[in-house]
């Protein structure tokens, strides 16, 4: 994780030719269009689809505009394409203005309520994604906010923060959309799980919580016991397969997402595209041990 803060390694990784193919298997591509057939190709699959336009942590308003921009043309794109019943949008808010520090929150929430309109506009919807354990409480504040006008906003929590069970409580409402996720920043011990154990049994209560619930959990996750659990769960709510669905990564599992869309499960794939993909492909990396080795390896090996 630390690798993500260094320039030097950013610098290497960014300009080494072949690791643009590695980039490749978790990215949809740099440009809307790489991003619009990406979607159309997963959808005719029998997948759903939430877009990310890559980027975190702006520090400048102009930029926070730009990344605003690329959201309300891609939801254009989706509704003239026809596939926007498909295809949602993620966001993170750091990347419309939260990291601004000063008025950073109210652009933040300006620049979300315009992406949120353009969606409506075209009948989907956005989901604010979750970041690191300092923005969660202005993170849900701005998501309460949007849902006044737009109340199929979605939200994440991370099954990692100790604070999560009782937030899945507070958010388990009708008409409300929550992804559980199991958290990918460098937490502290004093907020969150630092041991695997300790995270997957919180993802286990949290499930509980939100499949008995009366909203629309979105179960964000790669693993086996987790989609099992989640599956058991939902027959013992009684639960329709259109009242909660799965989500998982771009170029991750592919095999087990087209297993469960096989099912009739919905099976929503999230899609990052753009050209600021060095956080995220650094955090799936960090990850997954095999990533690495086989990001390790197209960086030595030429076929
Ligand atoms: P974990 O990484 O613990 O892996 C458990 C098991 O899953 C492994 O043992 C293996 O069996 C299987 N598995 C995992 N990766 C695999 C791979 N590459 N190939 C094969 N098997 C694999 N995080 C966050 O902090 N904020 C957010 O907003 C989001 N948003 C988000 C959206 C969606 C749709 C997803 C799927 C994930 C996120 N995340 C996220 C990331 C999330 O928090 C987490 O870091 C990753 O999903 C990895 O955790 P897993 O639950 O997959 O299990």
């Amino acid at each position: 994780m630390s690798a993500s803060r260094s320039e030097l390694i950013k610098h290497a990784v960014s300009s080494a030719p072949i690791s643009r193919e590695v980039v490749r298997r978790f990215v949809a591509g740099e440009t809307s269009e790489d991003a619009l057939a990406a979607t159309a190709e997963l959808v005719r699959s029998g997948r759903l689809v939430t877009l990310d336009h890559l980027g975190e942590d702006t520090l400048d308003r102009g930029q926070a505009e730009v990344t605003r921009d690329a959201y309300l043309r891609i939801l254009a794109e989706l509704g003239s394409a026809g596939l926007s019943e498909a295809a949602e949008v993620s966001v993170k808010l750091s990347a419309v203005g939260q990291a601004l520090g000063g008025d950073g929150e109210k652009f933040a929430l300006e620049h979300a309520r315009q992406i949120c309109a353009a969606a409506a506009n075209v009948g989907t919807t956005v989901t604010l994604d979750m970041e690191d354990h300092t923005t969660t409480d202005s993170t849900l504040g701005i998501l309460a906010e949007l849902r006044q006008d737009f109340p199929s906003t979605g939200a994440v929590l991370q099954a990692y923060l100790y604070r999560t069970e009782s937030d899945c409580v507070d958010l388990a409402r009708a008409g409300s959309r929550v992804r559980l996720c199991k958290g990918s920043y460098d937490e502290p011990s004093s907020v969150a799980f630092a041991d695997r154990a300790g995270t997957d049994n919180s993802y286990v209560r949290c499930l509980k919580v939100l499949m008995a619930g009366d909203g629309y959990p979105m179960v964000a996750t790669h693993d086996p016991r987790m989609i099992e659990i989640a599956g058991a769960l939902a027959i013992r709510n009684q639960r329709s397969k259109d009242s909660y669905e799965y989500q998982m990564l771009y170029g991750i599992r592919p095999e087990e997402q087209l297993r469960l869309a096989a099912l009739r499960e919905q099976v929503r794939v999230y899609l990052p595209y753009g050209d600021q993909w060095y956080g995220y492909l650094v955090r799936r990396l960090a990850e997954r041990p095999a990533n690495l080795a086989l990001f390790m390896r197209s960086l030595v090996s030429t076929r």
